[in-house]
Parts: C-alpha cells; sequence; structure tokens
C-alpha cells in the first residue's frame, strides 16, 4: 500500500526520494509526490498513476529541485478521495509552509475537517491526511515549535498513522512519528533517512530505528531527538537491519513473480535448515518459546490471516489436526474481527502473515491477546507490527518479496507448518513421522524439477490464456492448494477463476461447465485420488476442457484430459507443497502471455495497512 521515504542530510534529496519511492512500487500505489525545501522555500510536486509520471514533472525543474537536501516523498494507495494528483501527498496547509506525507487512516477526519474548516482552513483534497496537515499548521501557530506542533496534533488524531512533516519556518528539521503503521529512522553520516518499510534505504545505510507507537523523532542532519508522546526523551535502539539490496534486483528473469517462484528450492532449504536436520532427529524449534508443557495444556488452535497467507493457514489446520489431533480453526482475520470469539488461555491463536503488517490480523492477534490467549506469528518480516504482538515467532525466511502476487513467501510458510505440526506431534509423543522427514528433506530436489519442466507448464498456460473464466478442483490437503491456483490466476491475469472442492462440483458449479470452461484437477495420488478422478469424469462427461496437475503416470489419463502436468512423486501430506508451483508458473504464463503487469497488478497492494 502507500510508502514513505524521507532524507536530511547534505546529499541531493531528490533523488534519494524518487529511488526510495521506486523500491517500494512493488507494495502498489496510483500516485506520487515529493516535498522539498529549496531555497528556504517548501515545494510541492505530485503526479497521479505510476512514479515515472512524477519524474516527469519534477524533470522540468531538475536542476533547481536537485539543490535540496532535505525532503519527504510519498506513493498513495487511494483510500479517501480518488487517485489523482490533487489528492496525491504530500499535503499542506493555507499558507503553503507545512507539507505531510501519511500512511494509515485517520479515523476522525471527517470532525477535525469541518472543525478546522470554520477556522478558516481551506482544503484542496478529498483526503483524510490534509487534515494533519491543517492541523499542525494551526499547532505550530500557536507553539512556534514544530515537534511541539506534531505531538499536539497526534493527541487530536484517531487512526492509523506513520507521519513525516517539514515547515518552511523550521530549517534542516523534519519531524515523524507513527500509530499502528509502521516507520523507521536510517542512520548514516550526517544525514539521516525516513522509511515506511526497508527496500526504499537498504541501498543506503543497514544501520536503523525502529520509531515505536507514539514515539516523536525530530531529525536535522546532525541530530536526532527521540521523544514519547509525553515528552520523556527516550534512548534510540539501533538494529543492523539484515536485508541485502541484491535482493531488489530481478537477477535477469523478466519479473520479480519469476525469480521468486525459481527461489523456491533454496527457501524450502532456508526454512529447514537448522531444523530439521535428519529423518530421524526430532524438530528443533529454537524460534518457538511456546513451552513444551504449554502445548501439552492446548485443548484448541485458532489460526487468522488473509489471502495467500489463509491458504497457508487451511493446510496448517490439515496437517496439525491429522498429526496432533488437536482441533484448529481457520477464519479469514477480516471476519474474525468482527464477531464474538471463542478464544482463551488455552488457545494458542497462530497469525499468519507475509508482510506483518496486515491491518486485519493485527486487529485479530490483538483481540485474541487481550483474551489471554497465547499468540504464535508466523510471518517473513520479523521486524513487522506483528510480530512484536507476538509471545512466540517462527520467522519464515524467504528473503523479501518484491513481486505483489505472494509464491515463495507462501511456500515458506507452508513448510513452516509442517515443522511446527511434526514438532507438536512430537512433543505429544508420537514418532512416526520419519518418512515425512524424509520427503521434506528432498523437497528441493523436486521443486528444482518442477522448474526444468517450465516450458511444458509455459505451452498449457498458451492454450488456455483466453479461456474467460477457469475453475480449480481438489480435494482433502489440496483444497488449498486448488484455492491459492485461482487465486494467482485472478490476481495477475484478471481471468475469474474460482477453487472448488471437488466433490461439490455436482452441487451447483457443475452448471457452469460448457466447452469453454477449462477445469484444472489437482490429482496427487492418495486417499482422494480415485474420487477427484471421478469427478472430472462428470466435468468432462459436459463438455469442460480438462487440465490435469498430477504424479500419476497412468497412461489413461491422456483420453480424459487436454493438457497434463506433471509433478514428481510425493506423500499426499506433502503433495501441497509441490503442486503449488506448476499452479504459480500457470498463472504467471497466462498474465505474461497476456501481457499483464506481473508484479503490479491493477488494485492490489503487497500489504494491505487497513482493515
Ligand atoms: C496474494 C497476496 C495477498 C496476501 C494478503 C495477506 O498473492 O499476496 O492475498 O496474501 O493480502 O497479506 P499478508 O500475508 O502480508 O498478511
Amino acid at each position: 500500500m502507500c510508502g514513505i521515504v524521507g532524507y536530511i542530510g547534505s546529499k541531493s534529496a531528490l533523488n534519494i526520494l524518487l529511488e526510495g519511492l521506486t523500491n517500494l512500487e512493488y507494495r502498489g500505489y496510483d500516485s506520487a509526490g515529493v516535498a522539498v525545501s529549496v531555497n528556504g522555500q517548501v515545494e510541492l510536486y505530485k503526479a497521479e498513476g505510476k512514479l515515472q509520471n512524477l519524474k516527469d514533472v519534477v524533470a522540468l525543474k531538475k536542476e533547481h529541485v536537485e539543490k535540496s537536501t532535505i525532503g519527504i516523498g510519498h506513493i498513495r494507495w487511494a483510500t479517501h478521495g480518488a487517485p489523482t494528483t490533487v489528492n496525491a501527498h504530500p499535503h499542506s496547509c493555507n499558507c503553503g509552509k507545512v507539507a505531510v506525507v501519511h500512511n494509515g487512516i485517520i479515523e476522525n477526519y471527517k470532525e477535525l475537517r469541518e472543525r478546522l474548516e470554520k477556522n478558516g482552513c481551506t482544503f484542496r483534497s478529498q483526503t483524510d491526511t490534509e487534515t494533519v496537515a491543517h492541523l499542525v499548521a494551526s499547532k505550530f501557530a500557536q507553539t512556534k515549535d514544530l515537534t511541539e506542533a506534531v505531538r499536539l496534533a497526534t493527541k487530536e488524531i484517531e487512526g492509523a498513522y506513520a507521519l513525516c512533516v517539514i515547515h518552511q519556518d523550521v530549517k534542516d528539521t523534519i519531524v515523524a512519528t507513527r500509530r499502528n503503521a509502521p516507520l523507521l529512522v536510517g542512520i548514516g553520516e550526517n544525514e539521516y533517512y525516513l522509511a515506511s518499510d526497508v527496500p526504499a534505504i537498504i541501498q543506503h545505510t543497514k544501520k536503523a530505528m525502529y520509531i515505536d507507537d507514539n514515539q516523536i523523532v525530530t531529525l536535522t542532519p546532525n541530530s536526532m531527538k527521540y521523544i514519547d508522546a509525553n515528552k520523556n526523551i527516550l534512548e534510540p535502539k539501533i538494529e543492523h537491519l539484515p536485508w541485502e539490496p541484491v535482493a531488489l534486483s530481478k537477477m535477469g528473469y523478466k519479473h520479480f513473480m519469476l525469480k521468486e517462484i525459481h527461489e523456491q528450492p533454496d527457501v524450502v532449504r532456508n526454512v529447514l535448515s537448522g531444523k530439521l536436520r535428519a529423518m530421524d532427529e526430532n524438530i528443533t524449534l529454537n524460534e518457538v518459546t511456546l513451552n513444551k508443557d504449554k502445548l501439552k495444556e492446548l485443548n484448541r488452535i485458532q489460526i487468522v490471516a488473509c489471502g495467500t497467507s489463509l491458504h497457508a493457514a487451511m493446510i496448517g489446520k490439515y496437517i496439525i489436526e491429522d498429526f496432533c489431533g488437536i482441533p484448529v480453526d481457520v477464519e479469514p482475520a477480516s471476519e474474525f474481527i468482527y464477531r464474538r470469539t471463542i478464544t482463551d488461555e488455552k488457545t494458542l491463536v497462530i497469525g499468519v502473515s507475509q508482510s506483518g503488517e496486515t491491518a486485519d490480523t493485527i486487529t485479530a492477534v490483538r483481540q485474541a491477546k487481550a483474551l489471554g490467549s497465547h499468540i504464535l506469528i508466523v510471518t517473513n518480516r520479523p521486524d513487522s507490527t506483528m510480530a512484536r504482538e507476538a509471545d512466540s515467532l517462527i520467522p519464515v525466511n524467504a528473503g523479501i518479496e518484491v513481486s505483489v502476487a505472494a509464491t515463495k513467501s507462501y511456500m515458506a510458510q507452508v513448510l513452516s507448518f509442517y515443522l511446527l505440526a511434526i514438532y507438536m506431534a512430537e512433543v505429544k509423543g508420537k514418532n512416526n513421522l520419519e518418512k515425512l522427514k524424509h520427503e521434506l528433506i528432498i523437497l528441493p530436489q523436486k521443486i528444482e524439477e518442477i522448474l526444468a519442466h517450465k516450458e511444458e507448464i509455459q505451452a498449457c498456460a498458451k492454450k488456455f490464456a483466453n479461456s474467460k473464466d477457469f475453475i480449480f478442483i481438489a480435494r482433502g490437503i489440496n483444497f488449498p492448494t486448488a484455492l491459492e491456483g485461482a487465486l494467482k490466476l485472478k490476481e495477475i491475469s484478471y481471468i475469474n477463476a474460482t477453487g472448488y472442492t471437488a466433490g461439490e462440483l455436482k452441487h451447483g458449479p457443475i452448471a457452469m461447465l460448457d466447452e469453454s470452461m477449462p477445469v484444472l484437477s489437482i490429482l496427487m495420488l492418495g486417499k482422494v485420488y480415485e474420487k477427484i478422478l471421478s469427478n472430472s469424469e462428470e466435468a468432462k462427461a459436459r463438455n469442460a476442457r480438462m487440465i490435469a496437475l498430477t504424479n500419476s503416470t497412468d497412461k489413461k489419463l491422456e483420453d480424459l484430459f487436454e493438457s497434463i502436468i506433471r509433478v514428481p512423486e510425493v506423500d499426499e501430506m506433502l503433495s501441497p507443497a509441490l503442486a503449488i508451483v506448476p499452479l504459480q508458473l500457470l498463472a504467471y504464463y497466462i498474465a505474461e502471455f497476456l501481457g499483464k503487469d506481473v508484479d503490479q497488478p491493477r488494485n492490489l497492494a503487497k500489504s494491505v495497512t487497513v482493515e
């Protein structure tokens, strides 16, 4: 979603801001802007659409704007008001001396706006953010102190925010603060950076400090003043950022999504490393502070997540129930938070999130925490807001994921659930999981085998790329795979794709079938193989165009299916980790064939920070 970059130092701020915003582009946005201070004047430059439009706007005054050594920048994903230039950040006040960029939502902006308008403020945009600019300006008029103006303004603001503010009358200063939206300060030599996420600044510094809720940072080129909401001075906690700038390069692949799909064998190795050493050794999960006695006491698990992470959670339910016999509920976090939920201190609540910043999931885990549940967070971002809510943490180690469509982070989440389920089963005394552990160890080679035959999937994609709709069917442990395959396809190709349990087909969806409808059957050898096969026969009898994704070598499949995507043999319990790879590739190649913007699909954001 939205992204923030700020710079104060002796270099030209403009290039740093534009480069930082470019590195946040993957998060999804629809307009962009920067505010810089040139010759003592605060100047705003904004444009709707892609960042290139903003670059074109500033290029007209490049020499002039490049003189600035202080600035704030923003990419906006519209929530309040259309994605227009006027609604793009930064926003300003009546006299134009203040510039504000903001991530999050000001919930009481209507009341604030009414009051400010009565006091003579003229609003130019429909955004909630503009209220902050006017509010800070009015507090500054009273206090003549920018830090104090921001502090007083935030006392009147309800909602979530990461804010960076500059003021024309306070030279060489940026004030920044946050509540329920991430913001960090990057530290250089006589210079500071601000960012809502690490990729914006990682090429400049690895030394950083995360700002916590309600804390305020005042930066000049040579100083950082750090206070809490009651003006107490705080000691900065400087951290080393564990990211490499190279993670943001496509490394020769056409898209980040394709690169990230190809990284999955190594992602699996990373996730297993140090935790699963040999098939005859118990799993060790150092990160899980969930103590073993507590685990034995649990009578229920509740998992909350959204989107792709929800599909990983559904696989988690299947395997934890199977291996451990503990009942597991999985619910979209966005539903969980709006009803009476029955969680208590005997419920383990697991929040799953790639970004760790998904607003619905954060709210869900906070609600469960308030009811006394132990909170376990499975995330790719141990530095995220959600990770900070955790009693126990499983960092999934997928590395930074740039493509909006999640692929390798899903693989890492699924693998983390296998480790967790086996770990819990072993704590409960179960000891017949050697075969599965062996399968896990050799999984990376099997994924590599699939990737080595990707041309076959590409050919299949070409054949079906012009379909208007797509149905994915599966049963049992691969039902979430069908949902995830369909989600990937619709996200990046905009084809209407739906996943069904194969048994449900005849209870309604079968009415949709005719010669124009592709039905992809996930046919993994095991308990439900024959059942799905007969559901596929039913679909074929209605003239659907049949595709099989299978590890069966049965020749008879060739009569039933127009296309067959083969994957290596695998234990049915582990098959979701293998079956998803061709589906990711199928979605990728269809979108690529249709010429879609694969890495930044329309309307989507990499981290969804609004409920
Ligand atoms: C799909 C996708 C989204 C996210 C969802 C939750 O490719 O990326 O469906 O999975 O928005 O995001 P996280 O996992 O960051 O909580």
